[in-house]
């Protein structure tokens, strides 16, 4: 079977990732050695690595400055199998900066400067659609009016449309996408749109029925961190819950993780459940691992835990 090719339309960051134990307070400063490193990040970058590791012929529209942290990012790509046909060059803002700020328990905070990632333009994301995609992924890390012209695009040419809903704004008018695949938010995210923190099976079904009433998506799917996935088709819910190997280092990624397993899966099976099941077990190994866009699994290792914990 042809791999699935699937088009990225997303941010790509530079990650200046620190480990601290403890975030500071406000008009606190504090020293900590715990670490620092540049790393190649962005929610829609970890997503084109994952897609890619995962098995598909990914395609990333997206745009970096003409800078050296642009062409690292563009290097790493490269090598990682990315198809960097779209990848644009943005000779007026620096490429997106992520300041990662992870405390010892693997949680982390993350701000981020979007610089060349508010430069990605409609002509961009048409052109993008020349390598006629089986199906369109994209993320919020960029202007929303443009990441709703690529979607308008994706159903004008009746390609499938996968949303991982991050970042969130309040304002965003969800209800002008058109028919989704799957709209995926986690939990922080579900209670910006809806005002409704999903951390219990009850709040999770008010929260996908709140998301339901505004986005045209045949199914909702929360992430939920260690409470696993909850999802919802309108008329029925299910939750898949986590696995759990051992301690977690850092969970950035992971969500970027989860929805690019769950889309890549979905096209190969067909099978809400078993792609929800798929990302469950790549969001686990990625918060095993530090990093961003390096810490995401590969297909077969994957597979083997889907195998070991018999889910699939
Ligand atoms: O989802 C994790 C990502 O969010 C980081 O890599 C950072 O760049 C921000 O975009």
């Amino acid at each position: 079977m042809a791999n699935k090719k699937i088009l990225v339309v997303g941010s790509a960051n530079m990650d200046l990732s620190m480990n601290m134990y403890k975030v500071p307070e406000v008009g606190e400063t504090l020293i900590d050695d715990g670490g620092v490193a540049y790393i190649p990040g962005g929610k829609g970058a970890n997503a084109a690595v994952a897609l890619t590791k995962l098995g598909s012929d990914c395609y990333f529209c997206a745009k970096v400055g003409a800078d050296l942290h642009g062409q690292k990012l563009y290097q790493y790509y490269k090598e990682i199998g990315v198809n960097t046909s779209y990848l644009k060059v943005d000779r007026e803002n620096p490429t997106g900066l992520a300041v990662v700020m992870k405390e010892s328990d693997g949680n982390n905070r993350i701000i981020v400067y979007p610089g060349a990632n508010s430069n990605l333009t409609v002509d961009n994301i048409n052109e993008a659609f020349e390598c006629q995609p089986d199906a369109l992924y994209l993320g919020f890390e960029i202007p929303f009016n443009i990441a709703l012209s690529a979607a308008r695009i994706a159903a004008s040419k009746g390609i499938p449309i996968f949303v991982d809903a991050a970042p969130a704004g309040k304002d965003y008018p969800l209800e002008n996408l058109p028919m989704l695949e799957v709209f995926s938010p986690n939990e922080a995210e579900t209670e910006t749109y809806t005002g409704i923190l999903p951390q219990g099976t009850d709040s999770a079904l008010r929260a996908a029925l709140a998301l339901y009433k505004r986005v045209k998506a045949k199914y909702i799917v929360i992430k939920q961190g260690e409470r696993g996935a909850f999802v919802y088709d309108g008329k029925h819910f299910f939750v898949i819950p986590s696995i759990r190997l051992g301690k977690a280092v850092d969970t950035t990624a992971a969500g970027d993780a989860f929805t690019a397993a769950l889309t890549i899966e979905y096209l190969r099976s067909d099978s809400i459940r078993n792609a929800v099941k798929y990302g469950v077990a790549a969001g686990a190994i990625t918060v095993t691992r530090r990093g961003a866009a390096a810490s995401v699994p590969t297909e077969e290792e994957v597979r083997a835990l889907v195998t070991k914990e018999d889910l699939i």
